[in-house]
């Protein structure tokens, strides 16, 4: 589907006179490092590398008890500025015959927002009231020791697409396309818009949200959230000449959890939208317009893509990512000891 098609199907989805917002804006890389301040707290480094946008409170520990991102953090890599959120994904690896690996970078994405250094694309989108998140809240969505098409879709959109250009929005799979892909590879993960209205994270981070059933929140997750979703587009036009790729004819790329398959694919979000910011968008009705790549949410502050490709942090743990690399940093662990 083209993708005005895919914008004109997405605005049909609201009854009309219900309240949507869609929230659409870029987020320029911050850092790409090996921290998870989710899943593996205080670990410095953690079992394998990420790319991370937003706001540049991030650090190998993020506890909600000691530290409001929104309050310590100074600058964003998004174009809201009051958005001190901190979204990320796992890194895209090639592989080269010879067995070394080399990383994959992100790119701006071609649908508007090519003018950012890498990063992401985020959404925010509701159909209807929706309660912005609580101070303190996070989720993960899929899970990285995926290995099979029926796990990858009990999430339903951790999604590929092979770019045949920039502008390409058909043709989602769960798993790595098999043919080079002229305009790069995208990458969507989308979470979950359901809540239990108590707990800010839960000890998998993810059992404290939950998918609707027949578009109705179920009664264990009563309250519905802001739908948060994001584009990655992975830059792997540099390893499209099929001579380096694997003699059997696999596609050659891995993510950075030593997963060929690309059934792993997951995403983290930290919340860290300053005061009511994010409740005052969504109850606005935002529609980011995405034809003329307009923000078009007048109640929020924004800064220009040029300024948030300034905002960036310092990598905190050393090791070589641009190489053609022996191994995967970490040896490529899905989690702590495991592969
Ligand atoms: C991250 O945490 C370390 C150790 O607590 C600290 O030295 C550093 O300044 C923090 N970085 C940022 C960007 O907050
Ligand atoms: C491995 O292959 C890559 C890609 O062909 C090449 O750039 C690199 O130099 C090779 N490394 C070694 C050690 O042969």
């Amino acid at each position: 589907m083209h993708w005005r098609a895919l914008l004109a199907a997405a605005v049909a989805v609201a009854a009309p006179g219900t309240l949507a917002a869609q929230l659409r804006f870029s987020c320029s890389q911050l850092v790409v490092d090996r921290l998870d301040p989710l899943v593996n707290p205080g670990q410095t480094p953690s079992p394998h590398l990420h790319q991370i946008v937003g706001g540049n409170a991030f650090n190998a520990t993020m506890d909600p008890d000691q530290v409001d991102i929104s309050e310590a953090a100074t600058c964003t890599s998004c174009q809201f500025t009051e958005d001190f959120s901190n979204y990320w994904t796992a890194v895209l690896f090639f592989k080269a015959r010879n067995g070394t690996y080399k990383r994959v970078s992100t790119i701006g994405n071609g649908l508007g927002y090519s003018a950012s250094n890498g990063g992401q694309t985020v959404y925010y989108l509701s159909s209807g009231k929706v309660t912005a998140f609580k101070p303190g809240f996070r989720m993960v969505v899929g899970n990285p020791a995926y290995r099979s098409e029926a796990d990858a879709k009990k999430n339903p959109a951790l999604q590929f697409t092979c770019l045949a250009s920039p502008m390409t929005r058909s043709g989602y799979r769960y798993d790595f396309p098999t043919t080079t892909c002229a305009g790069g590879i995208m990458v969507t993960v989308r979470f979950p818009t359901c809540w239990d209205g108590k707990n800010a994270d839960s000890p998998d981070h993810q059992s404290h949200v939950a998918y609707p059933v027949n578009r109705n929140c179920p009664a264990s997750h009563p309250v519905r959230i802001p739908e948060v979703f994001y584009e990655t587009y992975w830059d792997t036009r540099p390893f499209n000449n099929k001579n380096l790729w694997p003699e059997d004819g696999s596609q050659p790329f891995v993510w950075s959890f030593g997963d060929r398959t690309g059934y792993g694919n997951h995403g983290d979000y930290i919340f860290g939208w300053k005061g009511d910011a994010l409740q005052r968008a969504m109850d606005a009705n935002c529609q980011s317009d995405l034809i003329q790549d307009r923000l078009n949410c007048p109640t929020l502050k924004s800064q220009s893509i040029a300024q948030a490709n300034k905002c960036a942090v310092q990598r905190r743990v050393r090791e070589d990512l641009d190489g053609w690399l022996k191994e995967l940093p970490g040896a490529g662990a899905a989690m702590g000891g495991m592969k």
